[in-house]
């Protein structure tokens, strides 16, 4: 069974409430998850071990948060090169974050993405709920 691990950059709760709807698609879907905030990522070891990786963060004025910027340098340290990856992110009206840690994920980490990034306005309006484990789904089914 295949064991991911979610960490999150959340200022109100909106960006947290997506990765635990996250891991309830993985783990319906058959493989592990663990959900971790990125204040409680500090060293290589915490980011080590797993077979997926699903990072997110809220956008506030244009850009990512900076525990997120801050973890990808230690991602980049942690070598995730072919691990399985997505990201995802509340956003108000332009939302970047997502985007911009998808993008670091694959270009400078090199890892095995799904398609496209998570952006939800809010993980309870919308088809949120649905949408967000539908991209857990997405994780477990790319771990086989
Ligand atoms: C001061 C401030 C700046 C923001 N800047 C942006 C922005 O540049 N682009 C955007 O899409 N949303 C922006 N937002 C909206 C947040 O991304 C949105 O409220 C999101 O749901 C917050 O996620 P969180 O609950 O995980 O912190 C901003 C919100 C605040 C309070």
């Amino acid at each position: 069974m295949g064991k991911a691990l979610i960490v999150y950059a959340s200022r109100a709760g909106e960006t947290k409430k997506i990765a635990e709807l996250i891991g309830e698609g993985i783990r319906i879907h058959g493989a592990e998850a663990s959900v971790a905030n990125v204040s409680d990522i500090k060293k290589v070891e915490d980011l080590s071990g797993f077979d997926a990786y699903v990072f997110g963060s809220a956008t506030y004025h244009g850009e990512m948060m900076q525990g997120m910027k801050t973890m990808l340098f230690l991602a980049e340290k942690t070598g995730l090169d072919g691990k399985v990856g997505g990201s995802f992110g509340a956003y108000g009206w332009s939302g970047e974050a997502p985007g911009r840690i998808f993008d670091t994920m694959k270009n400078v980490l090199k890892m095995d993405m799904v398609s496209g990034p998570l952006m939800l306005k809010s993980a309870l309006l919308g088809g949120g709920i649905e949408m967000a484990q539908g991209y857990g789904k997405d994780i477990a089914k790319k771990l086989g």
